[in-house]
């Protein structure tokens, strides 16, 4: 069993718009609501690819449905803590010439009571599993060093701890050294305090954080693939899509494919491509978030993998 903490759901709503005119009024050409978040994106492609898994997160009475009835068509068991206030909402606005807008939601600030809850849920789901990952962005009114205080907690279990956040979140949950920590661009560049915009600097930066003692440190760096150190060096993959169409989430179904990989034991070489070919899976496909099997096992093949770095130089220093 995999366990997936994206506390922060979202109500997604994608509307496409001949064009967008800020100021004008607009009439909607076609519109599609489906829950999102970081923590959705990453359990219903973990569960395409075949893997048990779980989601803890919100949910409210509204969407309760809407929610409960798309994960369990995806084959994830969702722990969804119902919460007095609204989920946050994401709106895409989608241009006819392919121009999209988004706007994020600030989401539900949560009471004491509701952050216990989802707390007790995570716990519970982190001891039935072998592998857990932190996703996505917290909501209002848990502190920022509850990501490093659940993989402290993972880790106190002996079990592996996968990491995407951004900003203090991130930075805390770096610093208990978590198995993996996946920044993309950004969020590494905020990480190092410089501007991490080619391969070169992305792989410095793995390796940086491998050696301060994260097992397997990833960079996503978008078009130009992904890389990743562990003790058999720093591995680079990639792929060019046929035809880009929509890569928000493309770092969520690229951790999916990552954990999976680790939960089968892979090598990371493996692990990459698999990561790769959901990453790209995605931004070929128009939904948001999700990385069907059919298209991946095509991809898996085509993704170019190779070693930029041998192990000798990669491992982590002993501890002093
Ligand atoms: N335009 C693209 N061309 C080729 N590969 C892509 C493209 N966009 C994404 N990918 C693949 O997906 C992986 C993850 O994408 P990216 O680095 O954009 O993640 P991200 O910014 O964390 O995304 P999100 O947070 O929206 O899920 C990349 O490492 C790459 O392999
Ligand atoms: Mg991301």
């Amino acid at each position: 069993m995999i366990t997936v903490a994206g506390f922060n759901t979202a109500i997604d709503r994608f509307i496409h718009l001949d064009a967008l005119k800020p100021g004008e009024v607009h009439r909607v050409r076609e519109e599609q609501v489906y829950p999102g978040g970081k923590g959705v994106h990453v359990a219903q492609t973990v569960a395409a690819l075949g893997e048990r898994v779980q989601l803890v997160g919100l949910v409210d009475a509204v969407h309760r449905n809407l929610v409960c009835r798309r994960m369990s068509e995806r084959g994830v068991l969702f722990h969804g803590v119902e919460i007095a206030g609204e989920l946050r909402h994401c709106m895409a606005l989608q241009e006819a010439g392919g121009g999209m807008t988004e706007i994020l939601g600030q989401g539900p600030l949560l009471s004491q009571a509701e952050c216990d809850a989802l707390l007790l849920d995570f716990r519970r789901g982190a001891d039935e599993s072998e592998l857990v990952i932190l996703s996505g962005s917290l909501p209002r009114g848990f502190p920022v060093t509850t990501y490093a205080e659940l993989a402290d907690y993972v880790k106190g279990l002996g079990k592996r701890c996968l990491v995407d956040a951004s900003g203090e979140a991130m930075r805390h949950a770096a610093g208990t050294k978590p198995f993996m920590l996946k920044p993309n661009r950004d969020e590494i560049s905020e990480l190092v305090g410089h501007p991490v915009i080619n391969l070169e600097a992305a792989q410095a930066a793995v390796l940086a954080l491998h050696r301060q003692g994260i097992a397997m440190p990833v960079v996503t760096m978008g078009e130009l693939g992904a890389l990743a150190a562990d003790d058999t060096g720093i591995w680079h993959a990639s792929l060019e899509p046929t035809q880009v169409r929509n890569t928000v989430g493309s770092g969520d179904c690229f951790l999916a494919g990552m954990a999976v990989a680790i939960r089968r034991h892979m090598p990371l070489e493996h692990a990459l491509r698999l990561g790769v070919a959901c990453g790209v899976a995605n931004a070929q496909s128009q939904e948001t978030g999700f990385a069907e099997r059919g298209s991946v096992d095509a991809l898996l093949p085509q993704v170019v993998v190779r070693r930029v770095q041998q192990p000798a130089t990669t491992q982590s220093l002993p501890a002093r």
